[in-house]
């Protein structure tokens, strides 16, 4: 079992007074294992996603909305010397839920632990989390919709009254004890708000739902971590990425890099031109909607083996040897986003805008008329 406290609120940015959590320092400060504070950031690391991750709110780009509530929950949660009430954050992968359940704790000045649903197979995995959590500190429980239903029921009242029951013995010398906990936060983050149970969800004051970003906002993302990167990029470059990037920071950052490898060896100062930009996604094969091989292929399947559709996710799982998970968590969000699939109760439906965009003609057949011929293509996003 892995307890990993990643950093202490306020250390390793170097740009900001630390600052003291609410309920005083914790005993022994931050466990073996944490990256020393103020590391200085690498461009030939593998971590780019950390080395990329913003620090603060403010670097947060994009999702103006939510950032702003953030901000306020923020904001009065220290003007009151309180603990941040538990925040359920959901959207597809790549979006920014684990920048955000990172930046916050370090806003608050708090220690930040970091869980995985899929790790916590029994409620004894979720002991030393909740017995270490620090006053006002965060934990950040990823894939909260993993968690077993026993894991859950444990969390449940560590969440509302900060106490948790732990059963002793069994038969006739059966007890229960209950421990008192220190005042925490837990973050939970999820692509899937859907099978979350009521009752945890219930758990949650504060519920963010983060949606694709749009175009512009991708460009900024791409413009400050070329220069994290210390390489330079056109504007159209960094557009031309942008309106590749499925509205996903983290594919912004991945096409960035390949990009960046390209500059490298086409460029003599390593520049990324809107030439080179346009060989790596080419050679990428992500086409102009930003669909990349995995994607058409989905919709090739649901056109050739399944005449569009409808076919449920199984089938078209099995057709394309992808695990069903793969296909609703990481491909269909952005094809239903942008109209090209949808999800009737009979199973997916490829659009006519999807048989336009591989190079085909719509099909006029019964199947497809119900469900997607009478209504105009959703809005796109590029
Ligand atoms: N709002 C944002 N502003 C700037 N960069 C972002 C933003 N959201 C995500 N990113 C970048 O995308 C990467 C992936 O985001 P992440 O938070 O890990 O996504 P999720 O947890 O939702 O899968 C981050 O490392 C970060 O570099
Ligand atoms: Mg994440």
């Amino acid at each position: 079992m892995v307890r990993e406290t990643v950093f202490q609120g306020g250390s390793g940015s170097g740009d900001e007074p630390p600052r003291r959590p609410p309920g005083g320092s914790p005993p022994g400060g931050p466990p073996p294992g944490s990256p020393p504070p103020g590391q200085p950031f690498n461009p030939d690391d593998d971590q780019f996603d950390e080395a990329l991750r913003p620090k603060h709110l403010e670097q947060v780009i994009g999702q103006a909305k939510v950032v702003e509530r953030i901000q306020v929950m923020l904001d009065a949660t220290r003007k009151r010397g309180d603990t941040l009430g538990h925040l359920l954050l959901d959207g597809p992968p790549g979006i920014g839920k684990t920048t955000l359940a990172t930046v916050i704790p370090r806003e608050l000045g708090v220690e930040l632990q970091i869980a995985a649903g899929p790790a916590l197979s029994a409620p004894k995995d979720l002991l030393p989390y909740l017995t270490n959590a620090s006053p006002g500190s965060v934990l950040f429980i990823d894939e909260i919709h993993r968690l077993p239903a026993a894991v859950e029921e444990f969390l449940y009242p560590a969440m509302e009254d900060f106490r948790i029951d732990i059963a002793l013995g069994d038969g006739l010398n059966a007890r229960t004890i209950n421990m008192q906990l220190k005042p925490f936060t837990v973050i939970g983050a999820t692509t899937r708000a859907g099978m979350l149970t009521a009752p945890m969800r219930d758990r949650f004051v504060y519920r963010e739902h983060l949606d694709f970003y749009e175009v512009e906002d991708l460009v900024e993302i791409i413009r400050r971590n070329a220069v994290k990167l210390r390489t330079t990029i056109t504007d159209t470059a960094a557009f031309e990425i942008a309106r590749r990037s499925q509205g996903t920071p983290r594919k912004a950052n991945n096409l960035l890099l390949r990009t960046r490898d390209v500059a490298t060896l086409r460029d003599d100062k390593g520049e990324i031109t809107t030439e080179v930009a346009a060989e790596a996604l080419e050679m990428l094969e992500i086409d102009t909607f930003g669909l990349e091989r995995q994607d058409r292929r989905y919709l090739e399947t649901l056109m050739d083996i399944f005449g569009g559709g409808p076919a449920g996710l199984q089938a078209i799982a099995h057709s394309m040897s992808v695990p069903p998970d793969t296909l609703e968590d990481d491909i269909e969000p952005f094809l239903l986003r942008s109209g090209l699939i949808q999800r009737t109760p009979r199973g997916r439906v490829a659009t006519d805008a999807a048989y336009r965009h591989v190079g085909r003609t719509p099909p006029r057949t019964p199947g497809n008329a119900d469900d997607s011929d009478d209504e105009p293509p959703q809005k796109k996003l590029f």
